[in-house]
C-alpha cells in the first residue's frame, strides 16, 4: 500500500480499498476509523499514514467473509447488534482488541473500551451483550485464530460492509 506524506491512514487504506475503515467525523472523536496496528486499536484518521510503515494493519477485511463470519461478527449478527452498520467495523475492532487483551471482560469492561465508539443506532447494549457472547464463543481468548492478520501491503479481501 502507497499513500503520500501527509495522508492520514483512514484515507490511505480507503484508496487502497479497505472500505470496511470507516470515516463518520472531522478526526478522533467517533471510533468508526478504528483498525488495530500492530495489535492495537487506534483511529486511522489520526494516524499518519507513514507512521503506520512497517507495522502490522488490521481492518474488518481481515476478519470474516459473508459465507464464513469471524465470532465477533457472528454475535453481532445474532444480537442483532447492527442496525445501520457504520460503525460496526470500528466497534468490532475495538472488541477484537479487548478480547485479545482480556478474553472474560466485565459488561463495564467492555462498556469502557468502547466508550469512544459513537453509535447512532443501537443504544449501546447489544453490541456489548454481543461482545461479551463473542468471549464465550472465543472461548478463552482464540481471537486471532479465524481472523487472520494482513500487512499494510496485502490487497482487501473478504470485506463485509461497503461504504
Ligand atoms: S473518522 Fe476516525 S474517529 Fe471518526
Ligand atoms: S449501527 Fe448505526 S451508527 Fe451504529
Amino acid at each position: 500500500m502507497e499513500a503520500d506524506e501527509e495522508e492520514d491512514l483512514a484515507t490511505a487504506l480507503r484508496a487502497a480499498g479497505y472500505k470496511g475503515v470507516k470515516c463518520g467525523c472531522d478526526g478522533g472523536v467517533c471510533g468508526a476509523s478504528k483498525v488495530i496496528i500492530d495489535g492495537e486499536a487506534r483511529m486511522a484518521c489520526g494516524t499518519p499514514a507513514r507512521e503506520a510503515d512497517g507495522s502490522e494493519i488490521e481492518t474488518i477485511e481481515n476478519l470474516g467473509t459473508q459465507e464464513d463470519l469471524h465470532p465477533i461478527q457472528q454475535s453481532f449478527v445474532d444480537h442483532f447488534a447492527v442496525q445501520c452498520g457504520f460503525c460496526i467495523p470500528g466497534m468490532i475492532m475495538e472488541a477484537k482488541d479487548l478480547l485479545s487483551e482480556n478474553p472474560d471482560p466485565s459488561e463495564r469492561e467492555i462498556r469502557a473500551a468502547i466508550d469512544d465508539n459513537v453509535c447512532r443506532c443501537t443504544g449501546y447494549q447489544k453490541p456489548v451483550e454481543a461482545i461479551r457472547d463473542a468471549a464465550g464463543r472465543l472461548d478463552g481468548g482464540a481471537v486471532t485464530t479465524d481472523g487472520g492478520n494482513a500487512s499494510n501491503e496485502d490487497s482487501p479481501t473478504g470485506g463485509n460492509y461497503s461504504d
